[in-house]
């Protein structure tokens, strides 16, 4: 036995290390034991309600359930978000539930909560703070009240006597404290103006909305009837810079980020120093990646809390962003022989804290991919469906009464039971998991809520993609009935846009390494959006873009060029991230074997040799080359596929919506910000509707997008510079004037009409690590010849920025580190950004950044700008 995790992150900045830690892995299960000192049990208080958020609630009485009702797709693809109120039988065999009434729209929402009377409830949602009365009883509930929120509602949470509520806003930043009586708002606490303090952001970093993305939050209760002596604790869902990281080598892409949470008590609502998650080194074996380096992964994503026992438990996704991906294939067969990258992508997490010393307990915070899958191994469960992760929790709650966490996995349709021993000990018994998706006659999908009954041993689950409520036996860990909830089920178009985001969120199935829920595209783009990593991909150091700019709002069929070099041109090219980073099956198949086989895939991106099974597409269809959804059933290819998904994920793609900007940000400053980034050009290369040039000017086919420069039509056609276009702007302009509009060949292929090099390639301020290589670790990584415009929505929470993470902030981005880029079409006799008090300049131009949305009148690219058309590609194609 040994210790199971090499200690980083706190440990290492403390000096300390742990190389000879007592064994930690138990006989019977547990993992991890360390100290812990007592304290009292918030998860469910002793007043019987639970004072923390969730997508579900229920009265203390088991009476009656409010639950959120989410119809994705609904509206003409904008989605709708409302509330539902069911009375409960649970003792009743099999238990009912009745509906009661409910409100059917009130803006995108994540969480409710009812309070302790049993008979008021809040829900937080972009039309506002709601107050729901006549929770208890038979009666439809009725709106109280309304009051203005912050943009982007997270989490939220109750004082212990119910007096106050707290709400997180992950756009401004802020956490609005609520007197619940007549929702008037009792303060607003402003992280945002914590994290600057910190330094974690580098230096002269002042305040402003969108620094901070406050998430989950959880109150203690000590059980009197004093609020005033407990304390809030709130997780900034992104992962932070470690300050001044002693490690000089590539471990650094995976442990030199850190957690954070943030702290502030009742009484005084002072902000206390953040408390740090830290990263850490993975020496379990089966972690090893196929460099043989260990891997490591730092916390990200900090998506539930609950206290219990003392101790604060967060949840998140730990990320693992360095290279190499991709199985090792054997080039005799074509079959994947070495799979251990698919297992290095993320690990879903739960950290500890005590709350007495409000430092992380880091022998008590486990990786729950490694400590399943050690369970797993010890207990031979097969190594097939059998198995699973639980990828992507969205709530998480300890059992009344017990020791008993129990998780909701997301992206695995399931609820997992961890319990806990007064050393915060975690130990996972069989059943493993409950398994949603089995229930019959409907299958749970996508839950996202949980709600424990503190009188039975119940327990009601909300599953977004399936629309309906299931109820578990917490004694025989299962699913007993599956209620109908009467949620009308989605059809037509809005069916297609609920199914791609089932397929976009699950880890299950076809979407990840056996099936197992390792990772999926949401691990990524949480709410289709983007992680904040940079990721090292075959193209190089990549930050995730958000997605919600892919599509243009209003003609749907617009699409922006992907990938930060312009390398893909359809949503179906990111078959290959499902087959090389998660480890999927993919869903480009000739065949629908059950489970999924690689056998079944159709390949496409030049594999050779062809593992047995695989069939071979005609031509090559990876990226630009080709057209993946030509492959589709709805393409014109001879080898087709047999499953339609990508269509689906296209059309959920398609309506992921911008976040809206901080409603604390000057209008006066945005407006004053816009006249700023119209006069500095900045409309040369972010305008139009998704605020990018970048505009795919063609339709892909296997003959236009075919690599061969001597056939293929889109590698034949050729652009030029019209008017005196800047030199160095676009490489391939210097080196020819009329250089082909792809690169030719089907390597590394890029649509090079539309790459601008604004000096980012390799530069960073002091403080901030860029390292230009691919996956390999080695090779150089392409963007020499420019990148490809990103579009400007979600600039409030896609932080660090450009393609490698290279600015940790905006403020950064506009420092002299960047003229290049501001100044990339001068304003003549300016530099960037003209004149006048710099820091007042780039505070307007970012508060304008900052309110980009979907909401908002594009600009137009202008025809000209000092004498030359900033357009490099054409309109249309051929
Ligand atoms: C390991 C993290 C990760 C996973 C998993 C992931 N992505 Fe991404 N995604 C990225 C990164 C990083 C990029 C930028 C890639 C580049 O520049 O080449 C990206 C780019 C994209 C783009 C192009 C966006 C643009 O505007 O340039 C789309 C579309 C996309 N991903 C969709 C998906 C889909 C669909 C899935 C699931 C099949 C998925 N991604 C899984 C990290 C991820
Ligand atoms: C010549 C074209 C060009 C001009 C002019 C230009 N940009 Fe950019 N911009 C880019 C490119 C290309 C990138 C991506 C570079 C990279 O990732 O290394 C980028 C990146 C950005 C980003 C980061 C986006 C993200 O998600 O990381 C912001 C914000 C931005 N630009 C704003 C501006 C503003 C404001 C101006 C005017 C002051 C401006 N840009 C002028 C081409 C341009």
């Amino acid at each position: 036995m040994r210790l199971l995790w090499t200690v980083l992150g706190s440990a290492l900045l403390a000096g300390a290390c742990c190389p000879d830690c007592p064994p930690v892995l138990h006989p019977d299960g547990s993992i991890n034991g360390t100290d812990a000192s007592a304290g009292q049990d918030a998860g469910v208080s002793a007043r019987g309600f639970r004072a923390t958020g969730s997508a579900i609630a229920m009265t203390a009485d088991d009476s009656a359930a409010l639950f959120l009702t989410f119809r994705t797709g609904a509206q003409q693809g904008r989605g709708q978000t409302g509330v539902a109120k069911y009375t409960l039988n649970l003792t009743a065999s099999p238990p009912t539930m009745t509906a009661a009434g409910s409100i059917d729209d009130i803006g995108d929402a994540h969480q409710l909560i009812i309070g302790p009377d049993n008979d008021t409830a809040y829900a937080a949602s972009a039309m506002g703070l709601l107050k729901l009365t006549g929770i208890s009883g038979p009666n439809p509930p009725r709106m109280a009240l309304m009051t203005d929120v912050g943009a982007e509602p997270r989490g939220m949470a109750l004082s212990p006597s119910g007096a106050l509520l707290y709400v997180a806003s992950w756009m401004d930043g802020t956490v609005t404290v609520y007197n619940t009586s007549d929702l008037s708002t009792k303060s607003t606490i402003d992280l945002n103006r914590t994290l600057a303090a910190s330094g974690l952001l580098g230096p002269n970093i002042s305040p402003r909305p969108a620094l901070a993305h406050p998430y989950a939050v959880a109150i203690t209760d000590n059980g009197d009837s004093n609020d005033n002596d407990e304390t809030v604790y709130v997780t900034e869902f992104f992962s932070q810079m470690i300050a001044g990281v002693p490690i000089a080598d590539d471990r650094w892409w995976d442990i030199g980020r850190q957690g954070i949470v943030y702290r502030f008590d009742v009484a005084t609502e002072t902000v206390k120093a953040p408390i740090s998650l830290s990263a850490r080194m993975i020496s379990d074996p089966t972690f090893v990646d196929s460099e043989t380096f260990t891997t490591g992964c730092f916390p990200n994503q900090l998506s539930a809390s609950a206290i219990h026992d003392g101790k604060l438990f967060v949840a998140g996704t730990c990320a693992s962003p360095r290279g190499p991906i991709g199985p090792v294939i054997d080039p005799m067969s074509g079959q994947e022989q070495g799979t251990s990258n698919f297992k290095t992508v993320v690990h879903p997490a739960i950290w500890i804290v005590d709350t007495a010393s409000n430092t992380e307990l880091p022998l008590a915070s486990a990786l729950l991919s490694e400590s399943y899958q050690q369970r797993f191994d010890a207990d031979q469960v097969p190594d097939d469906q059998h198995r699973r992760m639980p990828l992507d929790i969205r709530d998480m709650i300890f059992a009344p009464g017990t020791n008993d966490l129990y998780l909701v996995a997301r992206g695995a349709d399931a609820i997992f039971r961890i319990s806990y021993d007064a050393n915060a000990s975690a130990k996972m018994a069989s059943p493993y998991f409950i398994d949603l998706a089995q229930a019959m006659p409907r299958p749970g999908t996508l839950p996202r809520g949980i709600a424990i009954s503190t009188r039975s041993k119940r327990a009601l689950v909300i599953n977004e993609h399936s629309r309906n409520v299931s109820i578990l036996d917490l004694d025989a860990q299962s699913v007993l009935v599956d209620a109908e909830i009467g949620l009308p089920g989605a059809v037509g178009p809005e069916q297609r846009i609920n199914d791609g985001h089932r397929d976009f969120v699950t880890g299950l199935g076809r979407w990840s390494y056996l099936g197992q829920a390792w990772s999926a595209c949401e691990s990524c783009h949480p709410e289709g959006l983007s992680d904040g990593v940079t990721w090292f991909l075959p193209t190089g150091p990549r930050q995730t873009p958000a997605l919600d700019g892919a599509f243009s709002k209003n003609q749907m069929n617009t699409l922006k060029f992907f990938g930060w070099t312009a390398d893909a041109d359809e949503v179906s090219d990111y078959e290959m991230f499902t087959r090389r980073i998660s480890g999927g099956v993919g869903a480009i198949v000739h065949g629908m074997s059950s489970p999924p086989i690689n056998d079944d895939r159709i390949v496409f991106a030049g594999e050779n040799p062809i593992a047995s099974g695989q069939v071979q597409a005609s031509e090559r269809d990876d990226g630009i080359n080709g057209s993946t959804a030509n492959l589709l059933p709805s393409g014109g290819s001879r080898v087709k596929s047999v499953v339609d998904d990508w269509d689906f994920i296209t059309a959920y793609l398609q309506v992921v919506r911008p976040p809206r900007s901080p409603s604390n940000i000057s209008m006066s400053d945005v407006a004053a910000g816009l006249v700023l980034f119209v006069g500095n050009n900045c409309v040369g290369c972010h305008a139009a509707e998704e605020w990018t040039i970048s505009r795919r000017f063609y339709t892909p086919s296997p003959m236009l997008n075919d690599p061969d420069p001597m056939h293929g039509v889109l590698a034949m056609g050729t652009y030029m510079a019209r008017g005196l276009f800047p030199a160095g702007i676009n490489p391939p302009l210097d080196r020819t004037p009329m250089p082909p509009l792809r690169t030719p060949g089907a390597q590394d292929a890029m649509i090079e009409c539309i790459l601008r090099s604004v000096g980012t390639y390799g530069v960073a301020p002091i403080g901030v690590r860029v390292k230009e290589v691919r996956d390999d670790m080695q090779t150089a990584s392409l963007g020499t010849d420019g990148y490809n415009p990103p579009s400007l929505f979600s600039l409030g929470v896609s932080a660090p920025y450009l393609h490698a993470g290279n600015a940790r902030t905006l403020e950064e981005l506009f420092t002299d580190t960047f003229a290049a880029h501001s100044a990339a079409f001068p304003v003549m006799g300016q530099m960037f950004p003209g004149s006048g008090d710099r820091a007042t300049l780039v505070r307007q131009l970012i508060a304008f950044l900052l309110s980009i949305n979907d909401q908002m009148m594009p600009e137009n690219p202008p025809q000209q700008i000092n004498g030359f058309s900033p357009l490099l590609c054409p309109l249309q194609f051929p």
